[in-house]
């Protein structure tokens, strides 16, 4: 009895810790992870960034598609979740145990989030400075402040840098 309520204390904190540097664990419904690359319409060998990539199954989407992924998430155990469950596409996915505000990233075709509204400036300063043009970003719910999506669908934003 004891040992299950360390390992529900342990998950607990491991869940809500990343709560100080970014958003909280929930993961993109799976008819929107596909709009998303109907937005970011990527080709085969392009590479795709997820900053907390979750349980990595935006990514998979990726992989199936033969476009490269890179996932940086701060759950360690959504970490492991994510390689073990995506061992088949290891040539293709990366799955990162980082701070994403703390990765400085790489040159990439496509950018997918997921955060909280008060992260998207940070977001857009982030890209600018760090990724430059040519690059899309599609995020689930939130706008980027004083930027104008190119499309929209299903509570995804495209936008082009
Ligand atoms: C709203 S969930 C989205 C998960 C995934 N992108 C999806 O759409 O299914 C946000 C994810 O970002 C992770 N996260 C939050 N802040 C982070 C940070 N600073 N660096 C890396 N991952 C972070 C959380 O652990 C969580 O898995």
């Amino acid at each position: 009895m004891s040992y299950i309520i360390l390992v529900s204390i342990i998950l607990i904190l491991v869940f809500s810790f990343v709560i100080l540097f970014g958003a909280p664990y929930l993961p993109t419904l799976q008819k929107q992870a596909e709009d998303a690359f109907e937005l970011l319409d990527l080709r085969t060998g392009d590479r795709l960034l997820e900053l907390g990539s979750g349980d990595g199954r935006v990514l998979r989407l990726a992989a199936q598609r033969g476009i490269r992924g890179v996932g940086y998430e701060l759950n360690p155990l959504l970490v492991i979740y994510s390689t073990i469950r995506h061992w088949r596409y290891r040539k293709l996915l990366t799955f990162k145990c980082r701070d994403y505000w703390r990765v400085r990233l790489p040159k990439c075709e496509g950018i997918y989030v997921f955060l909280l509204d008060r992260y998207m400036k940070k977001l857009d300063t982030k890209i600018i400075q760090e990724v430059g043009s040519p690059v899309k970003l599609v995020s689930y719910a939130f706008k980027v402040p004083d930027r104008v999506a190119t499309k929209e669908k299903n509570g995804l934003f495209l936008y082009e840098y």
